[in-house]
Parts: structure tokens; C-alpha cells; sequence
């Protein structure tokens, strides 16, 4: 008989997130939606780092459902701001503001600055049974001048990788999940879970 794949659930409300995650873990494990175990909750990430917050996320899961869990928490590190907006990338234009808001401050603030280099950090942090573990991916890269292809989400159009040479939003999904910080983590993570008996 076929083994069942393991089975988690992802943290997050992030439909973007989730589709990237599902397309890596496909055919390894089976990866639940926060809307697959009935949960609406509006988790709180109030942690001053992306380990806190990830592990803020993923224990929420935990301690109210039950559930096995993951959550991954990103930061754009820009050099010329000094590592702004980092944990903050989320919440960079104000604390209602929309990732279009974000990415036009940001290169409202890079205007004129010849120092574009960045990257991006995704911290997973795994909860399961009684453990805690994390996994860590990033990617160096530039920010663009101007916004630039449709794909992607979040700060995707003006972040250009070291490895590619074009922006995040301009690649296949498939690409992007192939450097990025967050397919980066998610292998180590993915690799990690499925030598785990669950
Ligand atoms: P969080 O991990 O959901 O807190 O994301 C922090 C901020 O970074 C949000 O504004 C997201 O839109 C953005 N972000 C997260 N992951 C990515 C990515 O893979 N590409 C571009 N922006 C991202």
C-alpha cells in the first residue's frame, strides 16, 4: 500500500507563501492550510526578530489546535539603511499600509543612492510534538530603480538576486522558488521533516 505523506500545517495567511510552499513540498509532504484546520485566527507577530516572530506564528498553531506547524517569518535587509526594513518589512510604510505602500517607500528612500545592495532572510521555525527547530535561507541581491515584471508579491518587483540578474517578479515560479530565501529555507526545512517519523 502507498505510505501516506507526512502531513503539517502552515502558519500563515499568505496565499502566496502557501503556494510557494506546496509547489517545493510536492509529493514529500502534505502541507494544510490554516483555512484546512477551521483557523481565522490574526496571528500576532510582535517579535524583534524573524526566529521570534516565526516561532510566535507557529506556536499560536500549536498551542490552541494541536497541530504540528510551521511558520516562516521574511526581512528585506538594505544595506544603505542600514538593514531596514528588516523585521519591519511588513509594516515599513505604517501598521495598515499595503505592500504596494512598502515598495514605493522603499524606493523613495533608495532614490539617488548608488549602494543598492540587499537580501533577504526567511527564518522557518518547525514546531513539533515537544520540539522547536529553525531553518534559515537567504539570498543577496540589488534593489531596482523602478518596479519591474507581474509575478510574485511583496517586494518581488524591485529585488533583483545576485544569481539572475532580473527581478524576483519577472521569473517563473519555479525560478524564484529555486534561489530565493524562502526555497532556500524550505528545502532545509522539508529535507529535515521527511526523516522524521511522523
Ligand atoms: P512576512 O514574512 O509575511 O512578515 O513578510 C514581511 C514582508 O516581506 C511583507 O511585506 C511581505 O510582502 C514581504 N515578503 C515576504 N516574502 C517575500 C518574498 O518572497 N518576496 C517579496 N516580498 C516578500
Amino acid at each position: 500500500m502507498k505510505k501516506e505523506l507526512p502531513k503539517i500545517v502552515f502558519a500563515t495567511n499568505n496565499p502566496h507563501k502557501l503556494e510557494e510552499a506546496r509547489a517545493l513540498a510536492e509529493g514529500k509532504i502534505r502541507i494544510l492550510s490554516l483555512g484546512d484546520i477551521d483557523c481565522h485566527d490574526e496571528i500576532p507577530e510582535t517579535a524583534d526578530t524573524l526566529e521570534g516572530n516565526a516561532l510566535q506564528k507557529a506556536r499560536w498553531i500549536k498551542a490552541r489546535y494541536g497541530y504540528d506547524c510551521f511558520a516562516d517569518d521574511t526581512g528585506l535587509m538594505v544595506d544603505a539603511l542600514d538593514g531596514a526594513p528588516g523585521v519591519y518589512s511588513a509594516r515599513f510604510a505604517g501598521p495598515e499600509c499595503n505592500p504596494t505602500a512598502n515598495l514605493h517607500l522603499l524606493l523613495e528612500k533608495m532614490e539617488g543612492e548608488r549602494n543598492r545592495s540587499a537580501r533577504f532572510a526567511t527564518v522557518v521555525a518547525l514546531v513539533i510534538g515537544e520540539k522547536e527547530y529553525l531553518f534559515k535561507g537567504e539570498v543577496e541581491g540589488t534593489i531596482a530603480t523602478e518596479p519591474h515584471g507581474k509575478g510574485g508579491f511583496g517586494y518581488d518587483p524591485i529585488f533583483i538576486p545576485v544569481e539572475s540578474g532580473v527581478a524576483f517578479a519577472e521569473m517563473t515560479p519555479e525560478e524564484k522558488n529555486a534561489i530565493s530565501h524562502r526555497g532556500r529555507a524550505m528545502r532545509k526545512f522539508i529535507d529535515f521533516l521527511i526523516k522524521q517519523d511522523i
